[in-house]
């Protein structure tokens, strides 16, 4: 065993973290968590503002979610998913096929959200070539603005962030994009106009262009959580979805984020009550225990797959720990407590005491807007209230209150200007609070005029 001193070492020379400046990392290393804390090192208790990036549900080291993991293990740890199937598994796409919007019932599984989109992406290309009537022109995405669908070169390819994307240009496919679907930073030429209205007829010209040689449409429901935590103009989602349908034209959703409860359904998809034709989950999918995602679809493209061996239509994808069933059972006791707790009716109460919290934080001079949908919240800095301009990303204000909010014992992550809230879903009232409050101290910390 490393000792302290060993493990800081060893951490901030050796272990490469995601989306992190090793330069300047500060090792911070957990050695266990409970409920929605966690515990470094030192002994020091952190508030898991940020539930691991989207994934935590019921908390962290819950008895039952343990418990089912324990109990696999002492069955089979893994078995390949390549011809071969386990019990667990095979519940778990029951459950998750019950729990879909009815037209999706078929699941194919990976270990993480990026390859859950890739999976989408590939099937839905395949469709076009092996469908009773093929399309094969059909040979171009069609994604969102500001998207972000992981970190793989396919989901880069769909994705729209340019400070995360715009380095790999050269070696991403084509993809048709229309704007993104801001209620908060609306362009200049959408302001008189219904914003749905606005933002949907840019889609529908771009469906009148190219919709016969489109494949898919892909977009993250409601909430575009990288691009700064947008929130999208209530219709949207259904007015795309209608779009997709009328010009034959696949739709994709990105439930990976969103999914799995946060909004306050199941699916945030149901809010406007479609029914897309991949449904991507993964994060929160196993409560945050296990990597594991699901790309879930209808049994029109799983038709499109089926033929002789000579054939060749099979789909040559697969992940070696696609659909492992240690994640597997951590996903159905996250499923089984969410039933027995009623923990979507609890992210609506929370997401309700979390936005009256947040109120105060709107009369601070450099607080632009605070939004929020179920237990997903942002709060975004400005320079100017009155223009709305943001900070440039190198002055990392952001970074500054979260940097605060850690002396408040109160960990998050920003995104540039955006300080994100999205703690696990069984979190309470004064847990709420000292998140609040940490922010609340972190604005007070910064000095806005460095
Ligand atoms: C909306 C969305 N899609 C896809 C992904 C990629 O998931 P993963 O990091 O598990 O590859 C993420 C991750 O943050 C996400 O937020």
């Amino acid at each position: 065993m490393l000792n302290h001193d060993e493990l800081l070492y060893w951490d901030k020379q050796h272990y490469w973290h995601a989306f992190t400046q090793m330069s300047e990392y500060e090792p911070l290393v957990i050695q266990r968590a409970e409920g929605v804390w966690l515990e470094d090192i030192r002994g020091r208790r952190l508030l898991d503002g940020v539930a691991s990036m989207w994934c935590n549900i019921h908390g962290h080291a819950h008895p039952e979610i343990n418990q089912a993991i324990v109990e696999q293990l002492n069955r089979v740890a893994h078995v390949s998913s390549l011809g071969m199937s386990n019990a667990t598994t095979i519940e778990l796409t029951k459950c998750l096929v019950e729990r879909t919007p009815k037209s999706l019932e078929c699941v194919f599984y990976s270990s993480d959200g990026s390859s859950a989109i890739e999976v989408a992406l590939k099937l839905a290309f395949q469709y076009w070539r092996q469908c009773a009537s093929p399309e094969p022109q059909r040979n171009l995405f069609m994604a969102v603005g500001g998207a972000y669908h992981g970190d793989t070169i396919g989901s880069v390819s769909v994705g729209g962030v340019s400070r995360f994307h715009s380095m790999f240009d050269p070696l991403l496919f084509d993809v048709v994009r229309g704007p993104c679907p801001d209620s908060f930073r609306i362009p200049i030429d959408m302001v008189a106009k219904d914003l749905v209205t606005g933002y949907l007829a840019s889609y529908e010209d771009l469906f009148q262009k190219y919709g016969d040689r489109m494949v898919a449409v892909i977009v993250e429901p409601l909430v575009q959580g990288a691009a700064g935590m947008v929130m999208h103009p209530p219709g949207f989602l259904k007015g795309l979805s209608d779009l997709a349908s009328r010009f034959g034209v696949l739709l994709i959703a990105d439930e990976i984020a969103v999914g799995m409860g946060r909004t306050g359904k199941l699916w945030a998809c149901q809010w406007e009550g479609i029914e897309p034709d991949f449904l991507c989950a993964a994060k929160g999918l196993s409560g945050g225990y296990l990597p594991l995602a699901a790309t879930i679809t209808t049994r029109r493209i799983w038709d499109a797959f089926l033929g002789a061996y000579s054939d060749s239509r099979s789909f040559f994808h697969g992940h070696t720990y696609g659909g492992n069933p240690l994640s597997c059972a951590a996903a159905l006791a996250t499923f089984s407590i969410m039933d027995r707790t009623d923990r979507i009716a609890h992210v609506g109460r929370q997401g309700k005491i979390l936005e009256d919290l947040l109120q105060p934080l709107k009369l601070h001079p450099h607080v632009g807007d605070v939004r929020i949908r179920g237990l997903v919240a942002a709060v975004e800095l400005v320079r100017d209230r009155s223009s709305m301009e943001g900070y440039a990303w190198a002055e990392r204000k952001g970074w500054q209150v979260c940097e605060a909010a850690l002396k408040r014992d109160v960990w998050l992550r920003p995104l540039g200007n955006v300080i994100i809230i999205m703690p696990p879903l069984c979190i309470e009232e004064p847990e709420l609070e000292q998140i609040v409050e940490a922010i609340q101290y972190g604005l007070n910390q910064v000095n806005w005029n460095d």
